[in-house]
C-alpha cells in the first residue's frame, strides 16, 4: 500500500477502497472521503464535526495544541502589536497587507460606506427597548439585501467586493444604533475624520446635547479587541455564513445567519456570560463551589470563558487580552473587582486536576468582557462587539466559498435512528 494513502476496509462486505492523503501548508492531512458512500455504501459519523475538515481555506490558521493562530500566515501576535483592524480586514480579504497606498484607499473607502440608508433606521421602533441587541442585530443586517439590488449577484467579483465593504462599514453604526435604540438616545451619524474604532465609540457614547471626546486607550482597546476576533477558522458561526451562502444567498442573509449562530453562549455569547458568571460568584470565597459544580455532571453550570474545540492550551487571543486587561484597568478608575475574581478564578482553575487533564484554558471570551465593561460598555452588547469584529472573517470565508472552483451546496447526510416502516392508522383505531 502507498504510504500517502488511507485504506477503508468495510468488514461486513469485504469491500474496500484506498484514498490519497491531502496535505495542507500546517495542520493534519485529510482524505477525501465523498467516494465513501458511492464506493462502499456507508456514511462517515462526527458529532460536532471533531474530525471533520468542512472545506480548504487559506485563510485562518490555528495549532489548538501549540496556541497558534496566523491570518494569511501572520501570527496574531505580530499583527496585535504592529497592525490595526482595518489594515487586518484588507489582508483577510485580499490575502495581502496593502502597500501605503491601498492602505489609504481602503479605510477611505470603508469610511465613506459607514452611513446606512435613512429608512433602515425605522426598523428600530420596531423592537421594544428591552429587546436584546443580537436580535437586533440579526433582523437589521439581514435586511440590508433589501437596499442593495445594485450588487446581489454572487458570482459578481465586485458585487463581492462592495458587499464586503458595505458590511465591514456599516455594523459598528447599526450595532450602535441598537445600543441607543435600547437607552432611548437619538442614533448618532458616523464622524468620518475618525478612526474606525473611534467612530464606533463616537456613536455608541456621544450624544447631541455635548461634545464627546474619544478616550484614545479605549479606542486603542476596541481596535486590539477588533484584531483579535477578526477571523477563526471554521467555527460555528463561520460555518453556518458558509452553509448558508452555499444555498447561493446573498452574502448578507449569510452573515445574519452568522449572528445568530455566534449568539450562543457556548460561541460568541460566552463574553457576555462571563461576566454574569463572575458577578454571579461575586466573592472569591465562592470560587471552588463554582468549580465543583462545573465539575458536575449532574449540573450544566460550565466555567464560562474556559475551554475551546480547538485549542487545548492556552488561546493566544486570551494571553494578549489578559495583557490588555492589566493595562486598561491600571489606567482607569483601578481594577475592577470583577478582573480580581477573573484572575483567582483562572488561578485556582489552572491547578485543578479536572481542567488541567481535560486542557481547558481560558479562552478569548475570558477576558474581554472585563474590558468592554471597563469601558461601559453593556454586557448585553459584548457579542455584537464580537459580529462587528468577526463580519470581515464571516464575509472573506463567504467569498472564498462562494468564488471556489468545486462550490457545491452544502448537504450533510444522517445516521437515522427514527421509527422502522409502518402503516398509517385512522383516528378510531388509535389507543
Ligand atoms: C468561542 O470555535 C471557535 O473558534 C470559537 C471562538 C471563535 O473565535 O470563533 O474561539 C469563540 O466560541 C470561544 C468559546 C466560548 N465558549 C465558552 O467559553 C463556553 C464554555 N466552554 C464550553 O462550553 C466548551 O469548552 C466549548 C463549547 C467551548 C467547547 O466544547 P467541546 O469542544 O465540545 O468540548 P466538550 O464539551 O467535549 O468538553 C470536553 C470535556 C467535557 O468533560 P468530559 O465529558 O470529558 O468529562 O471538558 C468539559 C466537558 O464537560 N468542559 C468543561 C468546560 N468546557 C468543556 N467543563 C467545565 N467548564 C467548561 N467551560
Amino acid at each position: 500500500m502507498a504510504r500517502d494513502t488511507v485504506t477503508i476496509i468495510n468488514n461486513a462486505t469485504g469491500q474496500e477502497i484506498e484514498i490519497p492523503l491531502q496535505r495542507g501548508t500546517h495542520g493534519p492531512d485529510v482524505v477525501d472521503i465523498s467516494q465513501l458512500y458511492p464506493k462502499l455504501g456507508i456514511f462517515t459519523y462526527d458529532n460536532g464535526f471533531k474530525s471533520t475538515a468542512s472545506c480548504k481555506s487559506g485563510i485562518t490558521y490555528i495549532d489548538g495544541e501549540e496556541g497558534i493562530l496566523l491570518y494569511r500566515g501572520y501570527p496574531i501576535e505580530q499583527l496585535a502589536e504592529k497592525s490595526d483592524y482595518l489594515e487586518v480586514c484588507y489582508l483577510l480579504y485580499y490575502g495581502e497587507l496593502p502597500t501605503k497606498e491601498q492602505y489609504s484607499t481602503f479605510v477611505t473607502t470603508i469610511l465613506h460606506h459607514s452611513m446606512i440608508n435613512e429608512s433602515l433606521r425605522h426598523f428600530y421602533g420596531g423592537f421594544y427597548p428591552t429587546a436584546h441587541p443580537m436580535s437586533i442585530m440579526v433582523g437589521v443586517v439581514g435586511a440590508l439585501s433589501a437596499f442593495y439590488h445594485d450588487s446581489l449577484e454572487i458570482d459578481n467579483p465586485r458585487h463581492q467586493e462592495i458587499s464586503a465593504h458595505r458590511l465591514i462599514a456599516k455594523l459598528p453604526n447599526i450595532a450602535a444604533a441598537s445600543y441607543k435604540h435600547s437607552i432611548g438616545q437619538p442614533m448618532v451619524y458616523p464622524q468620518n475624520k475618525m478612526s474606525y474604532a473611534e467612530n464606533f465609540l463616537h456613536m455608541m457614547f456621544s450624544v447631541p446635547a455635548e461634545e464627546y471626546v474619544v478616550n484614545p486607550l479605549h479606542a486603542k482597546a476596541i481596535d486590539l479587541l477588533f484584531i483579535l476576533h477578526a477571523d477563526h477558522e471554521q467555527n460555528a458561526s463561520t460555518s453556518t455564513v458558509r452553509l448558508a451562502g452555499s444555498s447561493e444567498a446573498n452574502p448578507f442573509a449569510a452573515v445574519s445567519a452568522g449572528i445568530g449562530a455566534l449568539w450562543g453562549p457556548a460561541h460568541g455569547g460566552a463574553n457576555e456570560a462571563v461576566i454574569d458568571m463572575l458577578e454571579e460568584i461575586n466573592d472569591a470565597r465562592q470560587i471552588p463551589k463554582f468549580i465543583d459544580r462545573a465539575k458536575d455532571k449532574n449540573d450544566n453550570f460550565r466555567l464560562m470563558g474556559f475551554g475551546h474545540r480547538v485549542y487545548k492550551n492556552y488561546d493566544p487571543r486570551a494571553k494578549i487580552i489578559r495583557t490588555m486587561a492589566h493595562d486598561l484597568l491600571k489606567n482607569s478608575s483601578g481594577n475592577d473587582p470583577l478582573l480580581e475574581i477573573a484572575m483567582k478564578l483562572e488561578e485556582i482553575a489552572l491547578q485543578d486536576e479536572y481542567f488541567i487533564q481535560r486542557k481547558l484554558y481560558p479562552n478569548v471570551d475570558f477576558y474581554s468582557g472585563i474590558i468592554y465593561k471597563a469601558m461601559g460598555v453593556p454586557t448585553n452588547m459584548f457579542t455584537v462587539l464580537f459580529a462587528i469584529a468577526r463580519t470581515i472573517g464571516w464575509i472573506t470565508q463567504w467569498r472564498e466559498m462562494i468564488s471556489s472552483k468545486d462550490r457545491v451546496i452544502g448537504r450533510p447526510r444522517q445516521l437515522y435512528v427514527g421509527p422502522a416502516t409502518r402503516e398509517y392508522v385512522p383516528m378510531g383505531q388509535r389507543g
